[in-house]
């Protein structure tokens, strides 16, 4: 196999591993046997795939009631209630934040305290309503004392967060702050770096930018958050 042929495949197997470790069952076929090997994580070296077990697109509905009275972690334990998401189903634009904070977990929605006031300022600026466009978070449950979700967490709730990326299937998706870009995208890049380039996350154009609550923090910012959603409104046909 050529070097180049190579790297493909290793590159392929490590995209594919990922996504056995989200848990999904990927069917491996070796050229070797007549029928596809179903296997876990002992796969052929490098494997031809002709097909990925993923099952249908599932609705938010769905999603939740799988998501149940979770206790895949230990967030479990001090949040009043799950925050899923909320706005339309069939949203075109899609926003991901962090972790709900104490209004949040009051009022089981999505960025309703300070930092979500100003989410929905930008929202309006954009010429969306809260409604047209879908929020949800890395999270759904508030981490104590609003610290940073732990890497456990993160990987609790993201076959979660990725169910309802594929169910609403945006045109674009915006990331708000380093714990949803870095969890979508698998990459530690500082936001200051991440933050104002054209991404990709299972095919959906995806921006980085700044998370609200450091806007509230740093009004200077603003400016730089205002470009990166004014990119989003051109890729999605609007005048800024
Ligand atoms: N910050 C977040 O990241 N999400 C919320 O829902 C509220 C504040």
């Amino acid at each position: 196999m050529s070097d180049e042929l190579t790297e493909i495949a290793l590159e392929l197997r490590r995209h594919l591993a990922w996504q056995e470790a989200d848990g999904t069952r990927l069917i491996w076929k070796d050229p070797n046997l007549a029928a596809p090997v179903v296997s876990a994580r002992s796969a052929p070296a490098i494997a031809v795939v002709p097909k990925l077990e993923t099952g249908p697109r599932r609705t938010l509905d769905e999603i939740r009631t799988e998501l149940g009275d979770c206790k895949r972690c230990k967030l479990c334990g001090g949040r009043t209630q799950i925050v899923f998401g909320s706005g339309s189903p069939r949203a075109e634009l899609m926003f991901v934040g962090e972790a709900p904070g104490a209004d949040e977990d009051q009022q089981g929605m999505p960025f309703v305290g300070k930092a979500g006031q100003l989410l929905t300022k930008m929202i309006e600026a954009m010429k969306f309503t809260r409604d047209e466009v879908y929020i949800c978070n890395v999270v759904k449950c508030r981490p104590p004392e609003n610290r940073n979700p732990e890497p456990d967490e993160i990987a609790a709730c993201e076959p979660f967060l990725k169910a309802q990326v594929a169910s609403v299937r945006p045109k674009v998706l915006v990331t708000l702050g380093k714990f949803a870009a870095q969890a979508l995208l698998k990459d530690q890049t500082a936001i200051t770096r991440l933050r104002g380039q054209w991404r990709e996350y299972e095919g959906i154009p995806l921006m980085p930018t700044f998370h609200p609550a450091y806007l509230l923090r740093v009004p200077a910012e603003k400016k730089l958050a205002w470009g990166d959603l004014q990119e989003v409104m051109k890729k999605l046909g609007r005048t800024p």
